[in-house]
């Protein structure tokens, strides 16, 4: 299939539609709680971000969709933005079902070049998710949450899967229709576009410092999250779970390669420095060699 191509368009949209899931978040199987887990759930601090998030996602696609002409497009992008719309939604009923402390904040002005914010968003979410992919298994084997909430929030994981795939083919797609040899996303754009994703969730972290300061997320709760946290092993996941979640989709689509494969150099990289540092201590716990003077030094 030609990157660039009617067929590589109609592929990735119609692919994007028919793994749409229909489903009302008000009659999501919410669970009761109790007191402990409740607790918890109101404790994460950053639920007043995650729904701006959200809320923010679905302007930025309704407001680019609305720039686009070609249908197959404007159809997938369409649904693309509801689904962001009903996140944000799905986030509200569970601030208002939990009495979690999460104000609506007011929306920024996204300004006028909105297929630059669209692409900075998309890069944004192949950043988010693969980090989200290792963090999401964290939580899960810790039992962060109750599993049922976190089964509800897999929904949303699945999506946004397909949001970064439906992305990473649109972008291809634009470039090579621009007349870019494009088999791929270029790597010199990935590599802009993610500085650019790291600059604001950078921005974000302090500014979520700021805000939660004071806030009480108590040490336990973090230590339970983090427990025996190694970056290693966080890397290991954020690889492991983007191959076993991207297996699900079409292989003729292209996927995110960009930071899988930064991972994977990382993650040799790191392998090979654990396999010095068992090395050499081992070396160093070998009999003395034949000849070498093991005699303690003589007092002068
Ligand atoms: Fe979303
Ligand atoms: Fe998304």
């Amino acid at each position: 299939m030609q990157i660039g191509s009617h067929e590589h368009r109609d592929a990735f949209c119609s692919h994007f539609t028919q793994t749409y899931i229909e489903y009302d978040p008000k009659t999501l199987p919410w669970p009761v709680l109790n007191a402990d887990a409740l607790h918890r759930l109101q404790s994460v601090p950053f639920w007043e971000e995650v729904f701006y998030t959200e809320r923010r996602a679905g302007a930025i696609v309704a407001a680019f969709t609305e720039t686009i002409s070609d249908p197959v497009l404007k159809a997938a992008l369409v649904l693309q933005g509801e689904e962001e719309t009903r996140h944000a939604n799905l986030i509200r009923v569970m601030i208002d079902k939990y009495g979690l402390d999460a104000p609506e904040r007011p929306m920024e002005d996204l300004g006028a070049d909105i297929e630059t914010r669209f692409k900075d968003f998309g890069f944004g979410e192949c950043l988010d998710s693969f980090l989200g992919f290792g963090l999401f298994k964290i939580a899960w084997q810790a039992e962060f949450l109750p599993r049922e909430i976190l089964q509800i929030f897999e929904t949303l994981m699945y999506e946004e899967t397909r949001h970064i795939v439906f992305f990473i083919n649109w972008m291809a797609y634009t470039e090579a229709r621009r007349g870019w040899f494009a088999r791929t996303v270029s790597p010199l754009t990935s590599f802009h576009y993610y500085l650019r994703a790291l600059h604001r969730m950078a921005g974000l972290a302090r500014r979520g410092k700021q805000l939660n300061d004071g806030k009480n997320f108590a040490a336990t709760q973090v230590g339970m999250f983090l427990d025996g946290f190694n970056f290693r092993n966080f890397l290991e996941d954020c690889y492991a779970e983007n191959g076993r979640r991207m297996s699900s989709f079409d292989p003729e689509l292209l996927r995110p390669s960009f930071l899988p494969q930064l991972a994977e150099v990382a993650l040799k990289a790191l392998r090979l420095w654990n396999v010095r540092a068992e090395v050499e201590p081992a070396a160093a716990s070998l009999p003395p060699l034949r000849g070498a003077d093991t005699r303690a030094p003589e007092r002068q």
